[in-house]
C-alpha cells in the first residue's frame, strides 16, 4: 500500500499540505486532488475525486481533510465501496481499520491539531483489517452499497 489520494476543502488546506510532505516523507505516493488553495470551495467535489480515485485503483486509501471531517465522510461514503471513517485520536482511527477496514481516513484540520492529525494518519496507515467476525460484517457493507445500485435499499 504505497499510493493515497489526498483531498481537502479550503478549511483543510493547510492541514493537507502539512499531510502531503509528511506522506511523501514517508515514501508513500500520493494522488493530490486538491484543493490547491485557502479559497472557498465546496468538500463533496474533492470527496468523490479521493473516492473515485480509490476505487479507481489509482490509490491504496484516501484521505481527506475539511473543517470537522464530518463533510468530508458523508459525501465519500455515498460512493459504493467507501468506508470513509471520521477520525479525532489514534484510538478511534486503529478501530476504524481493525474492525471497518477503513479505505478512506477523514480528519477535521479545525478539531485536530497537526501533530494529532500525523499520529491518526500514522495509525490509520500501520493497522490491518482484522477480519474473521469484521468480514462478515464489512461484506454486509458492501451488500448494501449493492442494494442501492439497485435502488432497493431496506426500509429496516
Ligand atoms: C467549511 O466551512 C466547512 O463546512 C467544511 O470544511 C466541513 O467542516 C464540513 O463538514
Amino acid at each position: 500500500m504505497r499510493a493515497i489520494a489526498l483531498g481537502a476543502d479550503h478549511a483543510g488546506f493547510p492541514l493537507k499540505e502539512h499531510l502531503k510532505a509528511w506522506l511523501i516523507e514517508q515514501g508513500y505516493e500520493v494522488v493530490d486532488c486538491g484543493t490547491q488553495s485557502s479559497e472557498s470551495v465546496d468538500y463533496p467535489d474533492y470527496a468523490a475525486a479521493v473516492a473515485g480515485a480509490v476505487m479507481a485503483g489509482k490509490a491504496d486509501r484516501g484521505v481527506l481533510v475539511c473543517g470537522t471531517g464530518l463533510g468530508m465522510a458523508i459525501a465519500a461514503n455515498k460512493v459504493p465501496g467507501i468506508r470513509a471513517a471520521a477520525c479525532t485520536d489514534a484510538y478511534i482511527a486503529r478501530l476504524s481499520r481493525e474492525h471497518n477496514d477503513a479505505n478512506v481516513l477523514a480528519l477535521g484540520a479545525r478539531i485536530t491539531a497537526r501533530e494529532a492529525a500525523v499520529e491518526i494518519l500514522a495509525t490509520w496507515l500501520a493497522t490491518e483489517f482484522a477480519g474473521g467476525r469484521h468480514a462478515l460484517r464489512v461484506e454486509k457493507l458492501a451488500a448494501l452499497d449493492r442494494a442501492k445500485e439497485r435502488s432497493d435499499v431496506p426500509a429496516r
